[in-house]
């Protein structure tokens, strides 16, 4: 794995002296009286204006082939094919662009780039005018240094800049991903405002994409240098990853706005690293925060699942809404986000996040998105595809790391659509085996109108008994009202230890008429009894478990890939036999069924990582942390933590990235015991 910071020419912070003394300038004339200069036309805007009025959707090769000889000119060319076959050209994607390592790594006789010609065999005008002829446009990419990022050392713009971007535009390129290694610490105002002279130059209309991984805070100086600027360092194919790029984004929204947007980064979705919920919640984040939305799997091999993400029209409005606005944290806390923007319609788009292991319900309300009161409002499910009348009440259970994404508006027409109903089952979902559990259930109408002829159901996997304990079914609920269900649920005896699938459907109609049945997908869990005495927790079954990078390891290090990949547990040049090690951020959950005491552990970041690495360790029992470390980094020794857990059903070992990101966080609960 290669982490960005460990290849790049530290940028110094140098000022250049023209831009204060302009600064300086600037404040007089506000000072100043209104003088009464000659009439005088306003300088063209230093970047080509017109371009990126939405986010730039499209595909770049990078996320699925890096540097490998995959990526080459049928490969492009195949992209640009399935663009028109499979319809994402009219759902809107439209640039097909080449990273890194598409040139020779040495320039010709006369200075010029020269594209590698076992790739690209025509060269790269062919390759443009290919995609040209399906309507499409041609995108490139150099760095604002001597050589490119990958360690092959390809050639970059810096002093060249003038002739490349010439050389570009000759090809018929229309959009620049312009990298920030090997910059020789020249200021990076500088360098990019070169390349942004030298594309203006040309006299074509090219796209600029600023990638300077937001090292310095592009958002306050570039919004008339490039269309777009990365925020962060790079996406990797994992939720840890897609997480903490997120959450450096999202405070970013005022800075974005049609023609110069926040960018955190190329998809990932269809890449293998995720799963189908993540990869909705993925896009589904990208599109509320107005993000370029450029494809990074190679479509020619991508699962319907994967088209159907990508090719969503109706999430793909929020992105490219003409407004331009990004989407803005509404409420954040205990996992649970709501991230809402503001549509050029009056609607609001609203995510509701849930960043946890665990289903939980999340909620606001329209006016808390920035709607106007209304008697009530059309709530569009994009992801459902179907429309329901809310009184106000925009909330829903979200299952682990999923989103629910709708579009909200106070539309007089509301009536029209069958009120929304909430599901949820409470009880926890925890279950042992042969032994049953009581959960509730919840139907509740959002709307301002009646839902009628309800019923509800709960079903289990096969072998499983399900048995309501009370009324299945209402002839009608008021706006407002709910229909509780309680269920006793039975596992087999000897089923295994768990997640297994439930689903709670309700069925309803509309005052018209309308069927509607609505379904939500949870899980429960089966669960053995905790050993009595005291046990390593590395080797006790958990209930879930997530990772930053790679697979939880139990007795080893976290080795970031395959499960098995780790290193014997060493803090502080001790090692330890038994424990688990984790990568940042991680969350792992043991049942302990109210029947423990305590959790006791050494914990530190491992050696394995030599200096870097950051993190801060966490014990929770239930809803409650029950002991913590501040930050730890690779120097320091093992710490020892003790957590009183008594009485808690479930305890979490969590571990944080120590608000730095998460690279090289590789974290040790070692010698983790539970007493019970
Ligand atoms: C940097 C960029 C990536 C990619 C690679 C190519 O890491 O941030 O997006 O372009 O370089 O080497």
């Amino acid at each position: 794995m290669r982490h960005p910071h460990t290849r790049t020419t530290r940028t110094t912070r140098r000022r250049v002296a023209g831009a204060l003394t302009a600064g300086l300038l600037c404040a007089a004339g506000l000072a100043a009286p209104a003088l009464a200069a000659p009439a005088r036309t306003p300088a063209a805007p230093a970047l080509a204006g017109g371009l990126a009025l939405t986010p730039p959707m499209g595909f770049n090769n990078w996320n699925s082939t890096h540097c490998r000889a995959d990526f080459n000119a049928s490969m492009v060319e195949g992209i640009a094919d399935l663009f028109v076959e499979k319809g994402l050209k009219d759902a809107g994607y439209q640039y097909v662009n080449l990273d890194d390592c598409w040139a020779l790594p040495d320039r010709d006789a006369n200075g010029k780039l020269v594209p590698d010609p076992a790739r690209f065999p025509d060269g790269i005008k062919a390759v443009a005018d290919y995609v040209h002829a399906k309507g499409l446009k041609l995108g490139i990419y150099t760095s604002a240094g001597t050589k490119t990022c990958d360690s092959t050392g390809f050639p970059g713009a810096l002093g060249h800049e003038y002739s490349d971007a010439r050389q570009f535009a000759d090809w018929g390129v229309d959009y620049l991903k312009y990298d920030n290694c090997n910059n020789q610490g020249v200021d990076a105002q500088q360098r990019y405002r070169t390349m942004r002279d030298a594309l203006k130059a040309t006299g074509r209309p090219i796209v600029y994409s600023i990638c300077e991984w937001g090292q310095n805070k592009p958002w306050e100086w570039a919004s008339d240098v490039g269309h777009l600027w990365r925020t962060t360092g790079d996406i990797s194919d994992n939720w840890g990853s897609m997480l903490s790029i997120l959450k450096q984004n999202l405070p970013l929204a005022p800075y974005a706005g049609p023609g110069h947007w926040n960018d955190p980064d190329m998809l990932e979705v269809g890449n293998g690293g995720m799963t189908d919920t993540e990869y909705r919640s993925h896009f589904s984040l990208w599109s509320v925060m107005a993000a370029p939305l450029l494809i990074g799997t190679d479509l020619r091999k991508a699962t319907p699942a994967t088209y159907d993400i990508l090719g969503n029209k109706e999430v793909i409005a929020v992105d490219q809404d003409p407004l331009g606005k990004q989407g803005t944290v509404v409420s954040s806390g205990g996992g649970r986000w709501v991230v809402a923007k503001e549509m050029k319609d009056g609607s609001r788009a609203v995510a509701l996040f849930n960043e946890s292991g665990t289903a939980q319900r999340i909620a606001t309300s329209a006016r808390a998105v920035g709607l106007p009161d209304a008697d009530a409002y059309a709530l569009r499910d994009l992801w459902q595809h179907r429309t329901y009348n809310t009184a106000g009440t925009i909330a829903a259970t979200v299952p682990a790391h999923g989103t629910v994404l709708v579009r909200v508006s106070a539309d007089p027409r509301w009536a029209v659509h069958p009120p929304a109903v909430e599901l949820g089952l409470d009880g926890g979902t925890l279950l042992e085996a042969a032994s049953p559990a009581t959960f509730t259930s919840t139907v509740a109408d959002l709307g301002r109108t009646p839902a009628r002829q309800v019923s509800v159901s709960l079903t289990g996997p096969a072998g499983w008994t399900v048995r309501p304990t009370s009324a299945t079914s209402a002839s009608a609920l008021a706006p407002g009202g709910a229909l509780r269900t309680g269920w006793r649920v039975t596992a087999p005896s000897g089923t295994p230890a768990g997640s297994y699938g439930l689903t709670l459907t309700a069925r309803y109609r509309s005052p018209s008429g309308t069927p509607v049945t609505s379904a939500l997908p949870l899980t429960a869990s089966v669960v053995v009894p905790p050993p009595a005495g005291t046990s390593y927790l590395g080797d006790l079954p958990w209930l879930s478990a997530t990772n930053g990078w790679g697979p939880v390891e139990r007795n080893t290090s976290n080795g970031e890939s395959a499960a098995g990949d780790g290193n014997p547990l060493t803090i502080g040049g001790t090692v330890y036999a038994k424990g688990l090690g984790v990568h940042a951020s991680s969350d792992i959950s043991f049942y302990t069924g109210r029947a423990c005491e305590k959790v006791t552990a050494e914990v530190g970041v491992d050696d394995e990582k030599g200096t870097k690495g950051t993190v801060a360790f966490e014990i929770w029992a239930d809803g409650t942390k029950a002991a913590s470390t501040g930050v730890l980094t690779n120097a320091m020794p093992a710490q020892p933590l003790t957590a009183d857990v008594t009485g808690a059903q479930v305890v979490r070992l969590v571990v944080t990235d120590g608000d730095d990101g998460v690279d090289s966080d590789h974290a040790d609960w070692a010698n983790a015991r539970l007493t019970c």
